[in-house]
């Protein structure tokens, strides 16, 4: 079956490799998308689907937003600003695009004639805070652990057991580890997760709300300085330069292939068994920042060496990657591309692409708001 698929922010990174597969399996597609200036230099990206209907507006537009959810049956609500060092001084930017955005998705949902039946949320691993841990000489579990300022100025970066200050173990963190936010963009996150699955449990509209965990792939902006930290260092390394790493480079997150997070989103609109539901979609598994920046620089072929200039960066986490057992038995997801796979491709996509590279400007902007 065929279906009427609005995508908001389906010109971006993540949700233009998801119009792409709808496209393919014969869905009738619209992409709602602002092209913020920021991630796309002010053009039309050359990679935008042809045969997906393309309206150009912003989130905060309620008029265009409501004529296109009228001639939806499905919603994925992607469109986002997504930097988390960058939301803690654009506040009120951040809290208008994310949450009055999708604030103005969910009035027409609550007051257009329409006939949508599955609506999907992009949310963030970045809303549980620190992952789960385990402390391998006592054997407890921690699910609510966070670094002190205090402790990071000291560069102790690892997070000890409160019993028996042995350093903890992370572990995969489930879906009902309980949230918490340290920035302002994943408190943007968890509200559009919360007014979405709320509205849609209100007015009998299926929703799902998917925890993202850190996406890498082509198409991710190289020029964006304030985008995912995969094409930051891919962007770095082109430009001959030195990726520079926080704290001592031994942090780690879930590096997550886009093609994978499309295969959660297309099985989450497909199936019922996701409906109310939220699921982690992520690769499983952690890798470090150092794993993460020798990957690629042996991988293009560079002679760099990362820098390590002994900063923080404030409201960052240690360690979080994912459980995606939920997932996998509910949905049938299963991650297929490896990071060496991902990575080469990400690599192989970027030779001929533009990268500006503009993190020293952002670090000094960031040091200036003592973000860092
Ligand atoms: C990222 C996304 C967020 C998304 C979340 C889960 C961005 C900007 N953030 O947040 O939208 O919801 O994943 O998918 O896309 N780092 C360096 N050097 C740099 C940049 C970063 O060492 O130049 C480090 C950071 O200190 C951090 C790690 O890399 O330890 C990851 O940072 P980042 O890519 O910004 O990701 P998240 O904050 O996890």
């Amino acid at each position: 079956m065929t279906h009427k698929i609005l995508v908001t922010g389906g010109a971006g990174f993540i949700g233009s490799f998801l119009v792409d597969n709808l496209v393919e399996k014969g869905h009738e597609v619209t992409i709602f998308d602002s092209l913020e200036p920021q991630v796309h230099l002010g053009k039309t990206p050359d990679y935008l689907n042809k045969d997906a209907k393309f309206v150009k507006g912003d989130m905060a537009d309620y008029e265009k937003l409501k004529g296109l959810v009228s001639d939806s049956d499905v919603v994925f609500n992607l469109a986002a600003r997504v930097g988390v060092g960058q939301s803690m001084y654009q506040v009120k930017e951040y809290v208008e695009a994310n949450e009055l955005g999708t604030a103005n998705l969910l009035h027409a949902m609550a007051n257009e004639e329409h006939s949508v039946k599955k609506m999907i949320i992009a949310s963030s691993m970045s809303i549980y805070g620190e992952g789960s841990y385990k402390c391998e000489s006592c054997g407890r579990e921690f699910h609510n652990v966070r670094r002190t300022n205090e402790q990071l100025e000291k560069k102790q970066w690892n997070i000890a057991c409160p019993d028996c200050r042995k350093e903890l173990t992370p572990v995969g963190t489930k879906e009902t580890k309980p949230l918490s936010n340290s920035s302002i963009y994943a408190i943007t996150k968890k509200n559009q997760e919360e007014m979405t699955l709320n509205i849609g449990e209100a007015y009998g509209i299926p929703s799902v709300a998917l925890r993202f965990f850190n996406v890498y792939g082509p198409r991710q902006s190289l020029s964006n300085p304030y985008t995912g930290v995969a094409a930051i260092f891919m962007s770095r390394i082109k430009n001959n330069k030195p990726p520079l790493i926080f704290e001592d480079g031994e942090q780690s997150r879930d590096f997550v292939s886009v093609h994978d997070i499309v295969q959660g989103c297309v099985l989450s609109m497909e199936k019922k068994a996701a409906n109310g539901q939220v699921f982690n979609v992520g690769a499983g598994h952690k890798i470090t920042l150092n794993e993460l920046s020798a990957t690629l620089i042996d991988i293009f072929g560079s002679d760099v060496k990362p820098e390590f200039p002994g900063e923080f960066r404030k409201g960052d986490i240690r360690h979080c990657f994912s459980d995606i057992s939920k997932i996998k038995s509910k949905l049938d997801y299963s991650p297929k591309i490896t990071l060496k796979e991902g990575m080469e491709e990400l690599v192989n996509w970027s030779r001929d692409q533009e990268a500006k590279d503009m993190v020293d400007k952002a670090y000094r902007e960031l040091k200036n708001k003592r973000l860092i």
